[in-house]
């Protein structure tokens, strides 16, 4: 107990890239934990230190010269350091355990994920001050025993994958220390949820801060109450030495509780507190009783004796999850799920950079557009006339990607509102559309329109009191924008979900919805006015006639719609458009029985009622303006799909189909109105920064605008969180868009797939994109139609200070 262990302690420091090759990476973690837990009680540490994060592996000495630090190094990518042992972990403020909280149902698990993650989620995490531990030790023969009985019971199966059975498997333990309790669990929370295959549900448990002893003191003082007043009540003879003995006790308990509250007898938390201090972190705990084994539901026959008759009975005994096998602050893990912890790769943070810099393109020093970012070279600018060819945007959550395509529609706001009138430059002449995918954005873009001077209009699809834009107003009849709209709903639904006959039949419903009006509906008799309404939207009306009420609702409806043609011709004037409506789903609903319209109107139906979820979109009292207005106008519009200022939420779906939607009608319009805008020096730019939103189910708008868009003027800008969402055809569609900017990537495959786009022959390799520094990314483009070399920029937060602007972008007399 008292025998102070000689301890040494490696950091470990950043040294070339991790291998993340998951049997590469399986093989050192094993050699580690076994080399570690040969000698006893080893620990991994990471701290966030003033420098940054640091990765600190705490061992025996015996187990230092069996090399384990070495191990551990070269399996998170690493140098050991010897270094000295920290004493100030036992000063930290709050200090947490995890514990086992028992629950019926797994975590999904994150086998298999990139190592280099956990770290990178710690350095993200974790405030400066804070600290994680993982305590390990080998596990013995009969924790293992009970460990395979409840884990294999726990997942109905024996699951030799899982990590916990490897034969490298440790008992670990986690502690953590931060400023407040609230603190440590979420640090611990966001630890278990960084581990890689850890599937269990915990909770955080803080050591006592008093010893229990303290509870002597109301327990004694009850006692010698109870002794004095009680005592004489009791009518029994009693030997004359209970009394005192009573007291005596009493007085004991008074004593060793006095002791205890005020600190003689060491409280938990003050013990651990005093092991930390010397960067002693206790041994993973062992159970002290035996687990109940689990069992199922069963019922057992039994025999009894009634009376000296012998009966048989059924004993139903319910079924047990059996106990946790181990202490519950101790986990049983395969060592790849905690090793990643004291990993040095977590960019910027762990020191050094690894992204080399690279020499910026002379031409891109120019002012040749946009001032994008600074580097050891000085300013680089984007090309304004490249921009004809599109910007695509690419990076982790919450790298910068929102931020930086705000910063270039202010830029274009500027060039609206001051144009240069440099050649390519795309001046007065130039439709903004900003599609702003959460919402949070929008006052953002409008405060940069109106910082510039700029006018910008806010279509804000979840609140009516925003103009909507009109989806159906494509030239034509009613039949031709049926064709357009159901065309629409196969580009946002894709062609699995809307078959050629469900398209059929979805064109014929909107011809006819489009007819309906007013007096139309006031015309049909006997009708239920809260079902069949007037003033609602065609989406409504074609929601009625594919029997989404009921097949009775869509005959009225649809006899409706015959009646008022016929009635209109005998007056002797015909409403061509009400009787195309009616010749339109005539095949449904002239003659045709319900089972086999049922049939017709099923697959349709579901998509439809997706849409109508947005009646107030569609509904006839939004006020609505047309893509043909906007474009033409040369207006900026800022559409909102995501949260309204008012605070109304779209679904995800909803958000997803309406943005398809629009992008779609968007396309027409632009292929309609714009062609040849570039010879006559008019562009529209488009901005988005969640591409795959607009993407709908097909990638030939999005890949239209690369490929045919720029005789049209178009300019975009569009950004994505995840390209490996995008499927094959539109990303690599995407990814060699003229410009490509990329912020630092998580995924290592998209990383690879970028390395390869930014060009010379494996000059960039996938970890500049893994371990790019935050708010810094790396730029591929283009001048005067000539691809230039890749290089790394910081972005200014040019956000932070709008009024600035301006100026910063050469536009010095615009300012005003
Ligand atoms: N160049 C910068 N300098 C400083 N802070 C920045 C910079 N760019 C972005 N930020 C900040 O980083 C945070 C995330 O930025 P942003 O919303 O643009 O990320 P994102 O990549 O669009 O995220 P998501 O993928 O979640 O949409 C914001 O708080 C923003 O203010
Ligand atoms: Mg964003």
């Amino acid at each position: 107990m008292f025998i102070s262990m000689e301890q040494r302690i490696f950091r470990m420091a950043r040294a070339g890239g991790i291998d993340t090759n998951p049997t590469t990476f399986m093989q050192r973690a094993n050699t580690f934990a076994s080399a570690a837990t040969q000698y006893g009680t080893t620990t991994m540490l990471t701290r966030r230190e003033q420098t940054g994060l640091n990765g600190y592996v705490i061992m025996p000495a015996e187990a230092a010269r069996s090399k384990a630090a070495l191990a551990l190094a070269h399996t998170v990518g690493a140098k050991s350091e010897e270094t000295q042992l920290p004493d100030d972990l036992g000063d930290t403020p709050v200090i947490g355990t995890l514990t086992f909280r028992p629950s019926p149902v797994l975590r999904e698990t994150q086998n298999g994920i990139d190592p280099s993650e956990f770290p990178k989620l710690l350095a993200n995490t974790m405030p400066e001050g804070s600290w994680v531990a993982v305590s390990l030790r080998k596990p013995s023969n009969r924790e293992r025993k009970f460990h395979t009985k409840w884990h294999n019971y726990r997942l109905g199966n024996a699951n030799p994958q899982h990590h916990s059975y490897s034969p490298s498997a440790i008992m670990i333990s986690v502690t953590a220390g931060g400023a407040s309790q609230d603190e440590v669990r979420a640090l611990l929370g966001q630890f278990t949820s960084g581990m890689p295959g850890f599937d269990l549900d915990t909770d955080v448990r803080f050591p006592k801060t008093r010893h229990s002893s303290w509870l002597g003191v109301p327990a004694g003082l009850l006692l010698a109450a109870a002794t004095i007043f009680g005592l004489p009540q009791i009518p029994l003879d009693l030997p004359g030495f209970t009394a005192p003995s009573l007291f005596a006790i009493a007085g004991f308990l008074l004593v060793t509780g006095l002791a205890g509250l005020t600190g003689r007898m060491r409280s938990p938390e003050v013990k651990l507190r005093a092991k930390l201090s010397a960067a002693q972190f206790p041994p993973p705990p062992s159970r002290r009783t035996k687990p109940r084994p689990p069992h199922k539901e069963e019922t057992i026959k039994r025999t009894i004796n009634e009376g000296g008759e012998k009966k048989t009975i059924d004993k139903h005994i319910k079924a047990f999850d059996g106990d946790y096998p181990f202490a519950p602050d101790v986990f049983l893990v395969g060592p790849t799920v905690v090793v990643g912890m004291v990993s040095p790769h977590a960019g910027a943070i762990s020191g050094e950079t690894v992204s080399r810099e690279r020499a910026t393109p002379p031409a891109m020093l120019q002012p040749i557009g946009p001032f994008i970012g600074t580097n050891q070279d000085g300013k680089a600018h984007l090309s304004a006339p490249a921009m004809t060819f599109s910007v695509a945007v690419v990076g982790r959550p919450g790298s910068g990607k929102s931020l930086l395509t705000r910063t270039l529609f202010g830029w274009h706001c500027l060039e609206r509102v001051a144009p240069c009138g440099r050649p390519g430059y795309p001046g007065r002449n130039n439709t903004l559309i900003a599609f702003e995918s959460k919402g949070d954005g929008v006052a953002k873009y409008q405060a940069w329109g109106h910082t510039m001077g700029d006018r910008t209009l806010v279509i804000d699809v979840a609140d009516p009191n925003t103009p909507g834009i009109d989806l159906f107003a494509v030239p034509g009849t009613n039949e031709e924008k049926a064709l357009f709209f159901t065309n629409a709903m196969i580009y946002t639904f894709g062609k699995d979900a809307i078959g050629y006959r469900s398209a059929t039949t979805l064109k014929a419903v909107l011809t006819a919805a489009l007819a309906v009006n007013d007096e139309l509906i006031e015309s049909i008799e006997g009708r239920d006015p809260a079902v069949i309404r007037t003033g609602m939207s065609p989406m409504y009306y074609a929601y009625l006639l594919l029997a989404g009420r009921s097949d009775k609702v869509g005959v009225e409806l649809a006899e409706g719609i015959k009646a008022r043609a016929v009635k209109l011709r005998e007056r002797g004037s015909p409403d061509p458009v009400i009787e195309a409506g009616w010749a339109a789903i005539a095949f449904l609903y002239d003659g045709t029985t319900p089972s086999k319209r049922a049939g017709l109107v099923e697959a349709p139906f579901s998509k439809i009622e997706d849409l109508l979820a947005l009646e107030q979109w569609w509904s006839p009292s939004r006020r609505k303006v047309t893509w043909d207005q906007i474009i033409e106008g040369h207006k900026s519009v800022i559409i909102n799909t995501g949260t309204s200022a008012t605070g109304a939420v779209l679904d995800d779906s909803v958000n997803h189909a309406i943005s398809s939607l629009l992008m779609f009608s968007l396309q027409n319009a632009l292929k309609r109105l714009t062609s040849g805008w570039l010879e006559q020096q008019r562009y529209v730019t488009i901005f988005a920064d969640e591409l795959s939103l607009l993407s709908g189910s097909s990638p030939e708008v999005i890949g239209w605008i690369r490929d045919q868009g720029r005789s049209y003027g178009i300019r975009a800008i569009l950004a994505t969180q995840r390209p490996e969402q995008l499927g094959p055809q539109l990303r690599s569609n995407f990814l060699t868009y003229a410009t490509l900017i990329s912020f630092s990537q998580t995924d290592v495959g998209t990383a690879q797939e970028i390395a390869a786009n930014l060009g010379g022959h494996g000059e960039w390799t996938q970890e500049d994109i893994q371990f790019l520094e935050p708010f810094h990314v790396v730029i591929r483009s283009e001048v005067d139609q000539k691809r230039q070399s890749a290089f790394i920029v910081k972005l200014p937060n040019f956000e932070a200070n709008m009024a600035s602007y301006p100026a910063a972008q050469g536009y010095v007399q615009a300012a005003a």
